[in-house]
């Protein structure tokens, strides 16, 4: 696994310091409301599973299933929900915890579903920002790194469902997905 990475881009190290100093700025801006974390499926359950432990705060944890890639590394565009977010977002505050904003039509559509559950407020929660490769301008509230348009794997990102468990993030060799 660690032989088909060609680039380490963060350590476990440095995630779970940028991770910690997330949660403290979570805490500090959601005192007041009554939060909910929403994880998208499968690549948001690493960020999730550290994140929701730096807030010191009540909260609840909902997961959200949407796919978009197949095993490609490039966007299809097409997203589809797998698994629907069941529980009454009405006057919660909804925070959506995803792995990565990309092209960013994913989170677009994603904004779209939740909003129609009519939460008292929505943002968003990236771990790694792809800026270069954005098409929709959405508002990203909160991200903890900027990466380039490389395809990059680990800490719940993966490529063809492999490599979710790498504790590090870093770049794919291409001759792995070529
Ligand atoms: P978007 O719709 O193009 O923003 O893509 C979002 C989804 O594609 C993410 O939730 C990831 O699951 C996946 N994705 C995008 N870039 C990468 C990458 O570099 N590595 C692994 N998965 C990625
Ligand atoms: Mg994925």
């Amino acid at each position: 696994m660690h032989n088909d990475i060609k680039e380490k881009l963060f350590s476990q190290a440095e995630i779970e310091r940028k991770i910690k100093e997330l949660g403290r700025q979570i805490t500090h801006d959601y005192k007041e409301g009554s939060l909910v974390l929403i994880s998208i499926l499968k690549g948001g359950v690493v960020f999730l599973a550290d994140l929701m432990r730096e807030i010191d705060l009540p909260l609840e944890i909902e997961f959200l299933g949407v796919e978009s890639y197949g095993d490609s590394t490039k966007s299809s565009g097409v997203v589809q929900i797998t698994k629907d977010c069941k529980i009454d977002l009405s006057a919660k505050d909804v925070l959506i915890v995803e792995d990565i904003m990309d092209t960013g039509l994913s989170l677009q559509y994603i904004i779209e579903i939740l909003e129609k559950k009519n939460p008292r407020s929505l943002a968003i929660c990236v771990l790694l920002d792809k800026v270069e490769a954005h098409q929709k301008d959405l508002q990203v509230e909160y991200s903890c790194f900027e990466i380039p348009n490389k395809f990059v794997v680990g800490y719940g990102l993966d490529y063809a469902e492999k490599y979710r468990n790498l504790p590090y993030i870093g770049i794919l060799r291409e001759e792995k997905y070529r």
